[in-house]
């Protein structure tokens, strides 16, 4: 096998062509289709990004009416699908309660399951982008105990789902715009990064004709590692630890760069960016902004904002180019919104559910596609003779 390659971590690797996003590590570009993050966080909002990473352009206003209204059809879960949420237990993280809901998505519109119908996975799309929202505020209400609400689809879909996870069934919800407009800004600058761990594993399980539910759902198992949509959890338990402890930052980072602990600082360093993530730029100049609006003002931020300070004079940091990443800021917003730690990734896997169908759709559509298989180098034992179990 020697035309063989070792790639650990495929750095260097490019697994597909795509049309989607576009990322510059260097300088710190992000653009979904061409347009710049910074004018869609500006101008834009999830909905009009869902469908630009999806269908490829920005919808017309009556493309985006019409969007809005067939998702708002689709936003109520099965009766059934619903008795799921109770064999969980009560402690249930709540990512693996969102991958197997979506995984049993598929037993439940078994019509809409061939990846080269394009009408079944227009159907699929459709029942994803609504559903999630759901499942996702259900995985919530099962967490706290606290009965189930109907979707309301006289909402929109981020308002719905803030409804859904924060209302009660004989109360009326006062909807804050602040929220919405806070929780949709998030859901956009999540929404798409071009072959990140969670999005490459969708693309590989869907390169052996897996289906959209079963390959998203693969993709949210991928997003729950600490190292990847994990982080958003692990940045604010540090800060909370630093905080509750009242360890000094410069001392923790020391620690850090020491290797005393196997630790690593949350929510700084990326594969691709080897300059500030512009998505915890746009989000570190909004966060105070959204917490002032929220009525929160968190100790947390202020640890945050001085590790960044020591860690970005820091040689260590500097010479290997690590620089806060998107899940820095993140959580603190999260938190002011009243979500626990535990739901910040479910929130970063409802951001990034139209990227990860943009993402097979495209696969699915490529010709070149052949299923994901790749090699290795073998370095275990030469051929040797069995030896029977008396003799071991
Ligand atoms: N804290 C301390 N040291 C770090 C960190 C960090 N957060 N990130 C990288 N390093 C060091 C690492 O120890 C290595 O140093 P050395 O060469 O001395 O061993 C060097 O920087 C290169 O690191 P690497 O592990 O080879 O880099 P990678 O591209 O494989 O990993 C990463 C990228 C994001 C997994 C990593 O930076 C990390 O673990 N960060 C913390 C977790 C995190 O915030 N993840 C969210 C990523 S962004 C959004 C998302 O995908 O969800």
């Amino acid at each position: 096998t020697g035309d063989v390659t070792l790639d650990t971590g495929f750095v260097n690797t490019a697994s597909c062509s795509s049309k989607i996003t576009f990322i510059n590590g260097d300088t710190g570009i992000l653009r979904y289709r061409g347009y710049p993050i910074e004018q869609l966080a500006e101008h834009s909002n999830f909905l009009e990004v869902s469908y630009l990473l999806i269908y490829g352009e920005l919808p017309t206003q009556e493309q985006a009416d019409a969007f809005d209204a067939r998702l708002r059809r689709h936003t109520l879960l099965h009766e059934d699908l619903k008795l799921f949420f109770n064999g969980f237990p009560r402690d249930a993280h709540p990512m693996p309660v969102l991958s197997s809901a979506v995984s049993a998505l598929s037993t439940f519109y078994q019509d809409s399951l061939d990846p080269f119908d394009p009408e079944e996975v227009e159907i699929s799309t459709i029942r994803l982008l609504a559903k999630l929202p759901t499942i996702a505020a259900y995985a919530y209400k099962k967490s706290m105990g606290q009965p189930f609400l109907y979707p309301d689809n006289s909402l929109s879909i981020p308002e719905n789902f803030l409804r859904m996870t924060f209302g009660f069934p004989a109360e009326p919800y006062e909807v804050d715009p602040e929220m919405v407009k806070a929780l949709d800004l998030l859901l956009l600058l999540h929404a798409d990064h071009e072959q990140n761990c969670s999005t490459s594993t969708v693309r590989l399980v869907g390169s052996s004709q897996a289906n959209l539910f079963a390959s998203v759902s693969a993709g949210i198992n991928a997003l729950f590692g600490p190292l990847h949509g994990g982080a958003n959890q692990a940045v604010l338990e540090m800060l909370a630890t630093l905080h509750e402890t009242g360890q000094d930052p410069a001392e923790f980072m020391r620690k850090i760069k020491n290797k005393e602990t196997n630790q690593r600082l949350m929510g700084f360093g990326h594969r691709v960016y080897k300059n500030y993530d512009p998505r915890a730029a746009i989000i570190k100049k909004t966060a105070d902004e959204i917490l002032g609006k929220l009525g929160a003002d968190d100790p947390l931020l202020d640890i945050a904002m001085k590790l960044e300070e020591v860690a970005l004079a820091d040689d260590y940091f500097v010479e290997r180019r690590l620089y806060p990443n998107v899940d820095f800021y993140t959580g603190l917003i999260y938190k002011a919104m009243g979500f626990p730690t535990k739901m910040f990734t479910v929130l970063f896997a409802l951001g990034r559910l139209p990227g990860w169908i943009a993402q097979w759709r495209e696969m699915i559509e490529d010709p070149a596609t052949k299923i994901g298989r790749p090699r290795q180098i073998y370095i275990g034992e030469g051929a040797r003779d069995f030896v029977p179990i008396a003799q071991r």
